[in-house]
């Protein structure tokens, strides 16, 4: 399947996720405004180019740490087992925290590291998803905020990619198989 060729549309440009982190930030910033200082948790891969950006626009004293889970490997099917792959270097009991993923899809990763996270006694604890996929949902959950809401497409660029593929494109497009 990977060998397919195929064409990506471009479905979010780089200066429409910009102007978009501008405001997502306003909102981080005001519910975190009185934080001594935030645990901002990316999920690797997918968020690292999301991350890089939404902390630039961030005026709040932040800590930096990342997650890793698997969930699709190389296949454009969600598998249901969560595996942490990587976990978190600091510690996050009684600090706030910030998740940043990159797709809500069906929901299965989001919602196993939300109870991993939990279970360690976060004081705030957050999400923050640049996509959502609502009608691929499989678990009732939602980031407390999301970028863009998308239709059921299989997207790349922007950190996210397509077997290892087309994480660097400033933009998110469309996978179209040819
Ligand atoms: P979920 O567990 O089904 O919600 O899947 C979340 C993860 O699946 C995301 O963090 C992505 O890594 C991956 N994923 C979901 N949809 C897409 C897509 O359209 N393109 C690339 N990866 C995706």
């Amino acid at each position: 399947m990977t060998d397919r060729p195929y064409e990506i549309d471009v479905l979010i440009s780089a200066k429409v996720i910009a102007a978009r982190i501008e405001e997502l930030a306003r909102e981080i910033e005001a519910r975190f405004e009185d934080t001594d200082k935030l645990v901002v948790v990316g999920l690797l891969r997918g968020s690292f180019m999301f991350i890089a950006d939404l902390l630039r626009e961030l005026n709040l004293p932040v800590e930096v740490d990342f997650l890793e889970a698997s969930s699709y490997g190389n296949e454009m099917t969600s598998s249901r087992e969560v595996r942490i792959l990587k976990d978190l270097r600091g510690e996050i009991g009684g600090r706030d925290v910030l998740v940043v993923e990159d797709i809500v899809d069906t929901g299965f990763t989001l919602s196993h590291v939300l109870s991993l996270l939990k279970s360690r006694d976060p004081k705030r604890l957050e999400t923050i998803a640049l996509l959502d996929k609502p009608v691929r949902r499989e678990v009732d959950i939602s980031a407390t905020w999301t970028g863009f809401e998308i239709p059921d497409h299989f997207v790349v660029g922007y950190g996210i990619d397509y077997a290892q593929r087309n994480r660097n494109l400033p933009y998110i497009g469309a996978v179209r198989f040819t």
